[in-house]
């Protein structure tokens, strides 16, 4: 009789491991291929072609074959990365792919037509390396011509890219068109994708400026579609391509510096809040840098209940909003997760040394970290994540490998301390603009003595 319980037993425990079936999924983001670009371009000039009047004032260091930290992707960086993806994982699930394919250049290069032809030239680059893979694309910022002004209301372009994207949208064809957004059950698993333009939210479009509340009644449909994924007991990953919260590479110029509008940026944190029990994660993009962010409990600022993902960018650019926002080494995620929890098990940066690759002549894309043995996670959710960030706080070795991983393994560390230091931890923590000003003010001393200026200065005012 023993033996029959202990083979029963035996039988269980086996069932119940691998009752957790993991499934993988990529994330892959702001390619930014530059049609214009020339390995023996312009440095000064985002890599274009020289002309002789650039020649004399430009620089004469040649970008490489890969691409340069100066400029936006050759097509050969956009192929290498997809040719990577497919030998390093070639049976995903499906792909996240969170948009941004075009250029930093002047829109008078531009118009709707070059830009659907930068989106199908990438399309047809992922569809011929994973013909049978299931992509979830959405669009970005630089996905529109003029570039940030997208409408809430269906447009040339958006019916031109569902056209594109048709056989990968299927029953979602129609919810793009006119909404640039859609939810998605991943087949054989609990597992649901909400799709959000949050192009509608950007302080830079001028298009949903003056709209009501809810530009496209996004956050409405949102607040739907994630009551009845509740109902169905789906877990559910959030997925765009601009993130809430502020820019953590921008704020010693600007500090405060965000993307949402800021009654947008309120009502997405109470969007995460109101479904924190279905939201498994989210997955976001558009700093071209490797972060993630923190949402907490709408009544315990100290009870962390949803997280953010934030993956790199192919493109390797140098961004010209400041100095301190920098370039980084081109990258891609590969995501571990369990299909019938949704829980995320492992986060797999690969990255390509592209100093490296130019200079040997052969891309050579490899795993940059493992986020659960970088950080010694042993489970990866909202409070052992929390916990790591506290611990960063003050740990600079752990705060280093965080910040060596911002940059896709580009940038040394050691120039961010202190109050470079400071800002990460709050852009981490503190989504809510008010919240992030008063957390670097609270934990800065210089904040406190700008503080006592201001107070002293004040009063000195009122004597006078
Ligand atoms: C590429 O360069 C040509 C020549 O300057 C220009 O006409 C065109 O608009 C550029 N295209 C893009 C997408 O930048
Ligand atoms: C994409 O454009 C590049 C040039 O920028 C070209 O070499 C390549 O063949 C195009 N690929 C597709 C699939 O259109
Ligand atoms: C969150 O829930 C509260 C209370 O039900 C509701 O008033 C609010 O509109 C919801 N927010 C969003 C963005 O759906
Ligand atoms: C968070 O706070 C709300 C009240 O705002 C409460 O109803 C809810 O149970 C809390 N959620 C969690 C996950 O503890
Ligand atoms: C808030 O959440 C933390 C972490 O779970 C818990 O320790 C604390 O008791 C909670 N505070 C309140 C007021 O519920
Ligand atoms: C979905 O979740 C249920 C439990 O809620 C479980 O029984 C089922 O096996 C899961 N399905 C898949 C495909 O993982
Ligand atoms: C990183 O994680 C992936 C996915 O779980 C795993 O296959 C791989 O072996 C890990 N690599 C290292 C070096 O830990
Ligand atoms: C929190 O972090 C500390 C220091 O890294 C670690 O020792 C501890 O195990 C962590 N706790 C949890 C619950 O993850
Ligand atoms: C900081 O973190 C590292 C890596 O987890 C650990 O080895 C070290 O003991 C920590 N240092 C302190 C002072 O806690
Ligand atoms: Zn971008
Ligand atoms: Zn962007």
């Amino acid at each position: 009789m023993w033996r029959y319980q202990l083979v029963c037993g035996l039988l269980l425990l086996t069932t119940a491991t691998t009752w957790a079936k993991l499934g993988t999924f990529w994330h892959v983001s702001d390619f930014h291929l530059d049609v214009n670009y020339t390995a023996d371009g312009d440095i000064t000039n985002m890599c274009w072609k020289k002309t002789s009047q650039a020649a004399e004032g430009g620089s004469a260091t040649k970008p490489g074959a890969f691409g340069s930290y100066e400029c936006d992707a050759p097509f050969k960086l956009v192929k290498s990365a997809v040719d990577a993806m497919k030998r390093i994982h070639p049976n995903p699930d499906f792909i996240m792919w969170t948009g941004d394919d075009t250029a930093h250049v002047d829109d008078k290069f531009f118009s709707t037509q070059k830009v659907v032809d930068i989106i199908s030239n990438i399309t047809d680059t992922l569809k011929s390396s994973f013909p049978d893979i299931d992509v979830l694309p959405v669009l970005g910022n630089h996905d529109y011509y003029p570039k940030n002004q997208v409408p809430a209301t269906e447009n040339e372009l958006q019916n031109k890219v569902a056209d594109l994207w048709q056989t990968w949208l299927g029953d979602s064809y129609k919810e793009f068109k006119s909404g640039g957004r859609y939810s998605r059950d991943i087949p054989k698993t609990n597992v649901t994708v909400v799709a959000l333009n949050t192009l509608l939210w950007y302080k830079s479009n001028q298009e949903t400026e003056d709209s009501d509340g809810d530009p496209g009644k996004q956050f409405q449909w949102a607040d739907g579609v994630l009551t009845e994924l509740g109902k169905r007991k789906r877990h559910v990953y959030l997925m765009g391509h601009i993130p809430a919260g502020t820019f953590e590479r921008y704020q010693q110029k600007k500090e405060g510096f965000h993307w949402y509008q800021e009654r947008f940026n309120k009502k997405y944190i109470e969007l995460v809040q109101n479904h924190s029990n279905i939201i498994k994660a989210q997955f976001f993009a558009h700093h071209h840098t490797d972060s993630f962010r923190l949402f907490f409990n709408a009544s315990n600022a100290s009870l962390p209940v949803s997280y953010m993902l934030l993956v790199p960018g192919v493109t390797p650019w140098r961004s010209s909003l400041s100095e301190e926002t920098g370039a980084n080494n081109p990258g891609v995620r590969l995501v571990t997760y369990e299909t019938d929890t949704g829980l995320v098990k492992e986060v797999s940066t690969y990255y390509l040394d592209l100093a490296k690759a130019n200079s040997d002549d052969r891309a050579d894309w490899k795993l940059e970290y493992n986020f659960t043995t970088k950080y010694n996670l042993n489970a990866i959710n909202p409070s052992t994540l929390y916990n790591f960030t506290q611990t960063m706080k003050s740990n600079r070795t752990l705060f280093d490998r965080y910040y060596t991983a911002n940059t896709v393994s580009l940038e040394n560390p050691e120039v961010c301390q202190d109050q470079c230091q400071r800002l990460h931890f709050c852009a981490i923590t503190e989504v809510d603009y008010e919240r992030f000003y008063k957390c670097n003010s609270a934990s800065s001393t210089s904040g406190w003595a700008a503080w006592a200026l201001a107070t002293v200065g004040v009063l000195v005012l009122r004597l006078r």
